[in-house]
């Protein structure tokens, strides 16, 4: 089968390559992939800075497609079912924190860059309906760890005030559409004017550039603060965001682009209770109650641009780059 693997002895650090699909273990599935969509965790892993990193694994954690084979025990009926793949793995039954033998889909674990993905059959739910292939594939990482982070650590309430920075990030992107769909005042930054007229078209409060100095005041201003915000990037930008957030809010995030502060205003943060709350992906139940908020509301995920496999260094360096306004989806 046709595949994207990781091979850091190649220039792009990609190599597209023809793999042997393993046997079936008992319990397992293996679904012919339709799309698989990329997260910026691709591109950690090609810069070799994520744990665990091996060569010649197949990348990629989003994915749909249709049951081809399923191994023993497995119930009949999933055969030629059109489903999307949960790529949390072993999040175990506590729901405030993933087990210790926690895993991501696609590294060290064969992904979703390929015409076939093996997975555990406890990892597949039906496709919404509502969606293409290319959207269905865009939804499962970025989606869930956009609904935990607002849902479960923000437990968000109709008409608060919340504040998603990056529009641009894929997790962000969910982030403002589910903000939007559980009632809350949404407002969202972005270094690109194009990506916050995007924003506006969705039905955003108000947008910001977080490269502009004044945002900070600019937004205390309009907003008198946020009650909760979703943030990915960190860095000294975090001494930004203590600004803008009520005193008792919340600040929560699930990356660290920019790296650590180099310096923290602690007395901004204990004077005003501020809650800073650290995020990953999400259990599953995050997954079920993150499908049906989708299904009934019938969200679709933005899609920027879809590849073909033979295309996947571009797909990559679009990502890099940060050129992306929502999904980049790659197709065998
Ligand atoms: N913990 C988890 O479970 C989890 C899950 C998914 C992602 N992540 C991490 O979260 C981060 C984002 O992931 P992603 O897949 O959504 O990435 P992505 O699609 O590549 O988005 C990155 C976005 O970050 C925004 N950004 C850059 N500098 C910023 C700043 N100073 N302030 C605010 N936003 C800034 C940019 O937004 P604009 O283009 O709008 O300027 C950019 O488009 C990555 O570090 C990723 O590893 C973690």
């Amino acid at each position: 089968m046709k595949a994207i693997t990781l091979d850091r002895t190649q220039d792009s650090k990609l190599l597209l390559t023809d793999l042997q699909s393993r046997a079936l273990l008992p319990g397992e599935v293996r679904v012919q992939i339709k799309a698989a969509a990329l997260n910026h965790r691709d591109e950690w892993c090609r810069k070799g800075l994520y744990p665990n990193i091996q060569d010649g694994i197949v990348l990629g954690s989003d994915g749909a497609g249709i049951v081809a084979e399923i191994g023993e025990g497995v119930d009949d009926e999933w055969l030629q079912k059109e489903v999307i793949i949960n790529p949390a793995l072993n999040w175990g039954e506590n729901q405030k924190v993933q087990s210790a033998s926690f895993e991501i889909l696609g590294m060290p674990r064969n992904g979703t860059l390929a015409e076939s993905v093996v997975v555990p059959v406890d990892r597949l739910h039906d496709k919404p309906t509502h969606m293409t292939w290319e959207e269905a594939a865009a939804l499962p990482l970025a989606g869930l760890t956009a609904f935990r982070a607002l849902s479960y650590q923000g437990d968000i309430q109709q008409g608060e005030n919340i504040l998603v920075t990056g529009f641009g990030g894929g997790v962000a992107q969910f982030a403002v559409q589910f903000g939007l769909a559980l009632g809350a005042k949404v407002s969202t930054s972005s270094s690109s004017p194009e990506k916050l007229e995007k924003a506006k078209s969705l039905g955003v409060d108000y947008t910001f550039d977080y490269k502009d100095d004044n945002w900070i005041l600019k937004a205390l201003e309009i907003t008198s603060g946020f009650d909760v915000i979703i943030d990915s990037a960190v860095g000294d930008t975090l001494n930004h965001l203590t600004q803008v957030v009520k005193p008792g809010g919340k600040i929560i995030f699930y990356g660290a682009t920019l790296g650590n502060p180099s310096k923290l205003e602690a007395r901004r943060i204990f004077w005003n209770q501020i809650k800073i709350i650290g995020t990953t992906m999400g259990s599953d139940l995050d997954f079920e109650n993150m499908l049906s908020l989708v299904c009934e509301k019938k969200i679709h995920p933005i899609i920027d641009h879809v590849f073909k496999f033979e295309e996947a260094e571009k797909a990559f360096d679009r990502m890099r780059d940060g050129k992306q306004m929502g999904k980049i989806v790659l197709v065998p």
